[in-house]
């Protein structure tokens, strides 16, 4: 959480909510999509934040009450973000596997645009269309075939990956609005993966974009929407940021030759991740003979991402011990080695008790979380000035069984 604004009262509020706790900033977030709009200046331009970052309603409420739009990725994020209070014509789809009932939802629900990812998925969405009797705007997402230099995990504007079609079939899927009633065609749609800190793999990406604009131009087709994608890196370990004014100079002058096409970004990540920690107790500590460890009531199903990408998040304790650091692993109760959440980091003494802060949680956290090891999951809290709310209760033991039957 940023240094500026009113610093809660962690070690309160891990009391009075208990731990593993996720605890956010309004503040923090509002801030952070100020400054997003001061670096896109290009008029018209539209941030759509991704939910899939952090879809807890009162987070994005707070997105959706300051204007922004939405991109999801299923009907579930569709309806959570209606509830949220996103408007449907802020709302973009993507997603390589949309089902006929979750098309059917945001055709009904009226979105700005389907970010449609294979020739088959258009074909479903023009039969859909044609039965509910509203033509479906759409993008094609373009795969630019461009090395983002992130987790292989989180790259997806590479040939190998899932994501998007080629720019031939791209050319094919956006002449297809011009021969259905039922088919919008509105542009384009890229994202290249999440966690880049450099502008030039978007860069590579807005190229590529503006060269099929370019052709499609010389048919005739007329281009309203050119979706970026979001992919913001933010600073884990003082390596630095993503360059955000250098990369809006980049899409603008990308597409300097559509200035009535709106642009559009989807930033999850950059939104939320450093408005939200995960506050942790420590259980005990342990040695062997290779090893110190810091064993903690946070694990892998509360936060995923050290687990599932050797992420690193910064964590620091409330209330730092006087001594020498030591190199520990920070681990959790679950069954497995994977289950860290830090490996051979410095950290000051510390005893059964004391309360951990894991930084820059607010995005793919508890999103992530799952209840393996039958573990309910976190609660959640808010922060805004120097008022606290609950904002998700949590969950029972009586919560992992309810849905079972027999
Ligand atoms: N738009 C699309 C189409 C996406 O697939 C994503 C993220 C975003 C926008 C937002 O990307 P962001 O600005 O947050 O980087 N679980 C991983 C990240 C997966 C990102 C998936 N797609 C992690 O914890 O690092």
């Amino acid at each position: 959480m940023a240094a500026r604004n009113p610093r809660p009262d962690l070690p309160l509020l891990a009391r009075r909510f208990g731990t593993p706790l996720y605890v956010y900033s309004q503040d923090d977030i509002q801030e952070r999509l100020v400054r997003l709009r001061k670096s896109f200046r290009r008029p018209g331009t539209l941030i759509c934040y991704a939910l899939k970052a952090n879809s807890s309603r009162a987070v994005c409420r707070i997105l959706a009450q300051a204007g922004a739009g939405a991109e999801v990725v299923s009907g579930g994020e569709l309806l959570r973000a209606g509830a949220a209070g996103f408007s449907p014509d802020k709302t973009v789809f993507s997603g390589v596997g949309k089902t006929a009932e979750e098309m059917s939802l945001g055709l009904r629900r009226g979105i700005l645009s389907f970010h449609v990812e294979s020739s088959e998925e258009l074909d479903a969405l023009e039969y859909l269309a044609r039965r509910l009797r509203k033509p479906a705007p759409y993008c094609v997402r373009l795969n630019p075939d461009v090395q983002a230099r992130t987790h292989p995990h989180v790259t997806t504007g590479r040939a190998e990956n899932k994501f998007g079609v080629e720019e031939a079939d791209a050319l094919a899927m956006a002449r297809r609005g011009r021969k259905s009633p039922w088919l919008r065609f509105q542009g384009l749609h890229c994202h290249i993966g999440s966690q880049i800190r450099d502008t030039g793999p978007f860069g590579r990406a807005a190229a590529a974009v503006a060269r099929i604009l370019r052709l499609l131009e010389a048919e005739g087709l007329e281009v309203s929407l050119i979706d970026m994608g979001g992919g913001f890196g933010i600073s884990q370990q003082g390596e630095g940021a993503l360059d955000l004014a250098g990369l809006a100079r980049t899409y603008s002058r990308a597409f300097a030759a559509w200035p009535r096409a709106r642009l559009i970004i989807e930033p999850g990540r950059y939104l939320v991740a450093e408005a939200g920690i995960l506050l942790t107790r420590v259980l005990y500590r342990k040695k062997t003979s290779r090893r110190r460890f810091v064993v903690v009531d946070a694990a892998m199903n509360d936060l995923a991402r050290p687990a599932l990408y050797g992420a690193f998040h910064p964590i620091v304790a409330l209330r730092p011990r006087p001594g020498l650091r030591q190199r520990v692993d920070v681990v959790g109760p679950i069954c497995e080695s994977g289950d860290f959440l830090a490996r051979q980091r410095l950290l000051p003494p510390v005893e059964p008790g004391d309360i951990l802060a894991v930084r820059q949680a607010g995005a793919y956290g508890f999103a992530m979380s799952s209840q393996y090891n039958s573990r309910p999951k976190p609660a959640e809290v808010l922060v805004s000035g120097r008022k606290t709310r609950l904002i998700r209760r949590r969950e029972t033991i009586r919560d992992l069984i309810c849905q079972e039957i027999g």
